[in-house]
């Protein structure tokens, strides 16, 4: 059985992957902090993007760039005048809402719970006969929510690309009185809301107002001559980077899916104009490759492809994870055109162009992104992962454990290392010197504390794929036994061998 959002989050604090900030104040509303074994699994989903990326392409180099920049940046990004989310306050509840989000999350919510109950009645009377794609499309309730779940996003859409705040707020107003989710429609008006966080600069930097990136791209679009230059690069080539980002979300919810300082890991390719469609399909596919090898499954990702594109864009497409609460956009790939370079070129007045050696011409190239969340990796990872099974313990009786199945490649500690009992000099100073010999290959941990039961489920709880014990046979013989976290088999080899027999497994 799989973990729902709030045993995923009891799960994290219980076993130190992730606490709410500043946690003896309270806590501070949508900011985590990643504790011993949430930093480790987030560095090794980094290091995993970085090593397909980066390592796997002899054409796509690293950068770091710095999070704050010169304040022009974000003008010529558009980010100053358009990086808006519409907003909207009950004046009742005091509650303020994301009004798009109030209409597909609350609304439509609402109307597809009573669909899943249609459905869980109706299955209960037909039993083994009853066949939901077929009760979806002719029982004429489901299709009636479904229909106004449908023409309500529909009409949203139409008000937010017009962007007619005050149509858009009488959809709200209509839904309400059909479906109401304060208690009463008494609303501000919408108005919109830009998502930078800014701060004052002083001293030497002026007075200018400076901003915490909403996104890692633009540390890499104005470095573009400095990348091409130094790095002898030709199109078509890659600039990766991973790096906080910061954005005021209106409402942040969902634990570290929506957050207001989060990490992205994001590479901009380059290519020749008329080029981009092409590199397009090709990272689309490529980069949902990449999830598939690392969280198993073909129906667990999906893609969704954009009508409704931003300013910058002509193709884009989510690549979604079907999360606890529903399939949400996991990473973003984006042909952004020319619209990054050119608005920086013009405005900071200084060339961003490529000469083509073989069109034997200069232009500014196009350019494909893709931009997943670390966050959001790290919350599919372990929604994917976490999970009760029912194992036979050391009587053969059935019990329930709770283990974190996730790919050994991302396990925060890929080995633990356990002396059969812990007041036996002879043990613990044998798991000592197999320790000190693996630490250097992996990372492992020494546990001695507890039941050998106890710490297996420990280990299981945190994901460990291996579990190599010291007992009194490793003394004559110097063999260990090795404990396989999801078959529970158990072997028997010898302390040479327990090396190349993780390494061989937790290698991407
Ligand atoms: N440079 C393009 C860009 O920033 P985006 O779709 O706004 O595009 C890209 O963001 C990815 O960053 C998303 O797919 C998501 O994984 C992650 N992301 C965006 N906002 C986030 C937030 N508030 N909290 C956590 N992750 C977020």
């Amino acid at each position: 059985k799989k973990f729902g959002l709030q045993e995923i989050v009891a799960h994290c604090k219980e076993y130190g992957f992730v606490y709410p900030s500043s946690d003896i104040y309270g806590g501070l509303n949508a900011v985590y902090d990643y504790g011993p074994y949430g930093s480790q699994l987030r560095q090794n989903i980094k290091d995993y993007w970085w090593r397909a990326m980066v390592q796997a392409h002899e054409n796509i180099v690293g950068l770091d760039a710095s999070i704050f920049m010169h304040p022009q940046t974000w003008v010529a990004s558009g980010h100053v005048d358009a990086f808006n989310d519409p907003m909207i306050d009950n004046k009742d509840s005091k509650k303020r809402y994301r009004a798009d989000h109030l209409i597909e999350e609350i609304y439509a919510g609402k109307l597809e719970n009573k669909i899943a109950k249609e459905i869980r009645k109706a299955a209960k009377r037909f039993g083994d006969a009853f066949d939901e794609q077929e009760f979806r499309a002719t029982n004429p309730r489901v299709l009636k929510y479904q229909g106004q779940i449908d023409s309500a996003i529909e009409r949203m859409n139409v008000f937010l690309n017009a962007e007619d705040l005050a149509g858009f707020k009488g959809l709200i107003e209509e839904l309400e009185i059909k479906c109401p989710v304060s208690g009463t429609g008494n609303w501000t008006d919408i108005r919109q809301f830009n998502l930078m966080f800014s701060t004052q600069g002083g001293g030497s930097l002026g007075d200018n107002n400076l901003y915490l990136r909403p996104e890692t791209a633009q540390g890499i679009f104005v470095n573009f001559n400095n990348v091409l230059n130094s790095s002898r690069q030709k199109l078509p080539f890659g600039i990766a980077q991973i790096g906080k980002a910061f954005r005021n979300e209106i409402v942040a919810r969902q634990f570290v899916f929506r957050m207001r300082e989060f990490e992205q890991m994001e590479m901009q390719y380059f290519v020749r104009p008329g080029k981009e469609l092409e590199a397009y399909e090709y990272w689309k596919e490529k980069r949902l490759r990449w999830h598939q090898a690392i969280i198993g499954g073909e129906n667990a990702h999906r893609f969704h492809n954009h009508e409704k594109l931003a300013h910058y864009a002509n193709a884009a497409a989510d690549i979604e994870f079907e999360y606890a609460f529903g399939f949400r956009e996991l990473e973003g790939i984006h042909s952004r055109t020319d619209f990054d370079l050119k608005a920086h070129q013009e405005l900071s007045g200084k060339k961003l162009q490529y000469f083509d050696p073989e069109l034997k011409e200069s232009y500014v190239p196009y350019v494909v992104e893709t931009s997943v969340g670390c966050d959001r990796m790290f919350l599919a990872v372990l929604s994917d992962a976490l999970q009760e099974d029912i194992v036979p313990d050391a009587d053969g009786k059935e019990s329930s454990r709770t283990v974190m199945k996730l790919h050994p490649a991302l396990a925060p500690v890929k080995c633990a290392i356990l002396p059969l009992l812990k007041n036996k000099e002879a043990l613990t100073s044998k798991a000592r010197e197999v320790f000190d010999r693996l630490k250097y290959s992996f990372q492992c941990q020494y546990d001695e504390k507890d039941a050998i039961g106890r710490r297996y489920r420990r280990q299981d709880a945190i994901g460990t794929p291996y579990c190599v014990t010291i007992d009194f046979d490793t003394l004559e013989d110097n063999t260990v036994t090795i404990r396989d976290r999801d078959s529970l088999e158990q072997k028997r080899v010898s302390i040479d061998e327990v090396e190349r027999i993780i390494s061989e497994k937790v290698d991407v």
